[in-house]
């Protein structure tokens, strides 16, 4: 891995910054090595730094994020420039909820890192906007712990636990998709489309 990108990702979860953390980031770069997508999608961009590090790991690659803070946008794309990736990489600045279902590509790689309450109300339309054999990879699917029906979150958490419950129902229900949750750091899941 490109140290200056680890040294950067470093400092910005110093700074505060809401970056993927380790074991999750190592995750997603081998599933991006592996699967080798064309064109990958990711919800909550930040800086760039996960953007930044599936682009270096997947040769001949496109990446479309979305990201709502206007500051962050204009960091993400100042960090494309830096590692070069600036030709490969577009950004659309503003809500997920109302950019997903605008979107009319498919993609192979989806990678959900935005706002955890909304994760069940994303599914449908990402599930859809992915091709056949493509990966939707979702980090904070086991909420700080509070995941799951015998789990108790703190009211002001209860929003989003059911949104992301809502979204497991979702991933693992469907016949048509294999999912493999990672009880790693706060959650992993890893969802393969088999099937329309
Ligand atoms: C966990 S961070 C993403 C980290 C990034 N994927 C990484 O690992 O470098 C989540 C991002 O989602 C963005 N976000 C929050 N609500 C959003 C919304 N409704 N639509 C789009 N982006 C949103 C936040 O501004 C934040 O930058």
């Amino acid at each position: 891995m490109d140290e200056r990108l680890l040294a950067l990702r470093k400092n910005a979860a110093l700074r505060g910054e809401p970056v993927l953390r380790d074991k999750s980031f190592e995750l997603l770069i081998r599933t991006v090595k592996e699967k080798q997508p064309k064109s990958i999608l990711e919800i909550g961009v930040n800086e760039g730094y996960s953007g930044i590090a599936m682009l270096l790991n997947s040769s001949g690659a496109r990446l479309t994020g979305i990201e709502i803070d206007e500051e962050k946008v204009k960091k993400a794309r100042e960090n494309y420039r830096i590692f070069g990736v600036e030709n490969k990489a577009k950004i659309f600045l503003g809500n997920a909820s109302e950019i997903i279902p605008l979107l009319s590509a498919k993609y192979d790689f989806i990678f959900l890192d935005g706002p955890k309450g909304h994760y069940g109300e994303y599914c449908d339309n990402l599930l859809s906007a992915l091709n056949l054999g493509g990966v939707l990879f979702a980090d904070n699917v086991l909420y700080r712990g509070y995941i799951g029906e015998n789990r108790k979150a703190p009211h002001k958490h209860a929003t989003i636990k059911h949104s992301i419950e809502e979204f497991l129902r979702k991933i693992t229900e469907n016949k048509g998709l294999k999912t493999v949750v990672y009880d790693i750091e706060d959650g992993v899941s890893i969802t393969e489309k088999l099937y329309e």
